[in-house]
């Protein structure tokens, strides 16, 4: 009847000599608690035995629009009249109103035509901006880089085009004018049309000739 502690004390030997491997392991440690050591999910590009097509990946549902760039509203989404028969004359109401008003639109507006019209177009909308022109500091004429000229915004075209084609212009780009609808989101490409008409306004005020004060 000896012979169970001992068969007891040979397997504990055998276990702890396997225990000692002797060198190392590529293998992944043995932890009774795994935690987050392994995770229920998918690496990018990689492959799953679940779906039909095995791509990690998914592409997103056919008509899926992405948050930012969704518009109940056909007008502002489009700048087409809802028939779509013609462009908007003007801003949308609706957009000025859920922007919190047109003082709120022009600081916005200005800002985004800072960062994304007036690299090409000039802060003034001249179209000398800096892409355009290269400048001395001193006697400043603009010396072209060879880039396509740029009308400037006081052309009587662009003074008296719709709102919507504004907006158009920004949306899809224009013959060599590259389009911003990929980058600039649609409430803020209204708001830099109301920045470019504060512009033209501004400017017309200028050129207007002033009477000449009464003596
Ligand atoms: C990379 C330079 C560049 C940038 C940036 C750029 N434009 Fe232009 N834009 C042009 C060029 C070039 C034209 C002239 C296109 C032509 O007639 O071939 C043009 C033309 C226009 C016109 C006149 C369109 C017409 O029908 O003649 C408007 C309006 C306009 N741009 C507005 C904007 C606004 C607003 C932005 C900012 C969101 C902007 N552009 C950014 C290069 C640029």
């Amino acid at each position: 009847m000896r012979l169970i502690p001992m068969a007891l004390c040979m397997g504990v030997a055998l276990g702890a000599l396997a225990g000692c491997q002797g060198q190392t392991s590529e293998d992944p440690p043995i932890l009774l608690e795994r935690n987050m050591y392994d995770q229920e999910r998918y690496n990018p590009e990689s492959y799953s035995p679940f779906f039909s097509d095995h791509r990690t990946m998914r592409a997103p549902v056919e008509g899926t629009v992405a948050r930012d760039r969704y518009e109940d509203d056909p007008e502002i989404a489009t700048g087409l009249l809802p028939d779509r028969s013609g462009y908007v004359l003007t801003i949308p109401q609706a957009y000025i109103q859920r922007s919190g008003g047109m003082e709120k639109v022009l600081t916005r507006g200005k800002e985004r035509f800072g960062i994304y019209c007036a690299p090409c177009h000039g802060a003034t909308g001249d179209g000398k901006g800096m892409v355009v022109c290269k400048r001395d500091k001193v006697t400043d004429p603009c010396e072209s880089r060879g880039f396509s000229p740029l009308p400037t915004y006081q052309d009587p075209r662009i003074l008296t085009m719709p709102d919507g084609q504004l907006y158009a212009t920004i949306t899809h780009g224009v013959r060599t004018m590259p389009a911003y609808g990929p980058q600039v989101p649609i409430a803020d490409r209204w708001a830099i049309v109301g920045y470019v008409r504060a512009l033209q306004l501004s400017q017309m005020a200028q050129a207007t000739p002033q009477p000449e004060p009464k003596k």
